[in-house]
């Protein structure tokens, strides 16, 4: 009967996992113009294709300053996150099943806060450090460094508030801002370095290890996370979407200022 195909279905899709919807609903907010499974329309400058961007160094600067900032925000954010960890310390000689109880108490506890970032340190995805190589080169050439922008300012504020109060929209920009700079983010540098840059590769578009499996282990986890949350609690994530196209657009923008 029609029943347990129904339940197969399901079953393959939750397989697949909360990181493909997080990915269709980012898609679908690109231009054709920046990748093939775009449907918005062109309106801002940075939504047109990099390859019509006329960038300046100076507003490349601005890029990879805000954008650093951004990174500095994220990173010490699941840094500082607390650690949903137990251990069973022999010392203490806790009976196996109080142990137990200890256990899942925090484990659910700690789901029921939504206190997940945790998982989210040391991902190799960070760009907080390779960002400070690239403008300690670029101070070595002889340019200024500016003060970060409006628009990153604005967004790390915004990140951290988010941090305190609503983890499903926090991991929505968190999804974005590293998967986006894997995706589109290189591409964009390397149009960039080849029209300002001489091709000079920045450490920003350099990963230690191979960036799928980085990527990858990622998606395991925010899977998992997603595991534990409610269908409206996915909706609101997917929700934010829009907000992260919007901040990082205004980013984006600085390389064209
Ligand atoms: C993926 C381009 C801006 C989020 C992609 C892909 C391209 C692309 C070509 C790969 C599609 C594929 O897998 O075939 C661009 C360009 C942009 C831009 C040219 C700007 C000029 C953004 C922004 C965000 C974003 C502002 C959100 C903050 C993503 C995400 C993916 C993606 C989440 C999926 C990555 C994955 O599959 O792992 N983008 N994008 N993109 N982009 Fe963008």
């Amino acid at each position: 009967g029609p029943e347990p195909l129904k339940a197969v279905v399901a079953a393959a899709e939750e397989r697949r996992g909360f990181v493909d919807e997080m990915r269709a609903v980012a898609m679908k907010l690109h231009t054709k113009e920046q990748a093939k499974e775009g449907e918005k329309e062109v309106k801002g400058p940075e939504e047109m294709s990099p390859a019509k961007w006329e960038p300046s160094v100076e507003g490349y600067l601005k890029f990879l300053v805000d954008s650093k900032l951004v990174y500095d925000t994220l990173e010490r954010i699941v840094d500082e996150a607390p650690v949903a960890y137990c251990r069973v310390d022999r010392h203490l000689r806790i009976k196996a099943i109080s142990a137990l109880v200890i256990c899942l108490s925090f484990l659910i506890t700690n789901h029921l806060v939504g206190i997940v970032d945790a998982e989210f340190r040391n991902t190799g995805l960070e760009r907080s450090e390779s960002l400070a190589t690239d403008l300690e080169w670029f101070k070595e050439q002889g340019h200024l460094i500016p003060k970060p922008s409006a628009a990153g300012l604005t967004y790390a504020t915004f990140l951290e508030e988010l941090a305190k109060k609503d983890p499903q929209a926090f991991i929505c920009h968190f999804y974005n801002v590293y998967f986006a700079h894997s995706a589109g983010g290189r591409m964009i540098g390397k149009k960039v370095a080849e029209k300002i840059l001489n091709k000079k590769e920045l450490e920003f578009y350099k990963w230690d290890g191979n960036l799928r499996q980085l990527l990858q282990n990622v998606r395991d986890k925010l899977n998992l996370v997603a595991e534990n949350w409610t269908r409206e609690e996915k909706n609101h994530c997917l929700e934010e979407t829009q907000k992260s196209f919007k901040y990082s657009g205004q980013i984006l923008r600085l390389i064209l200022s």
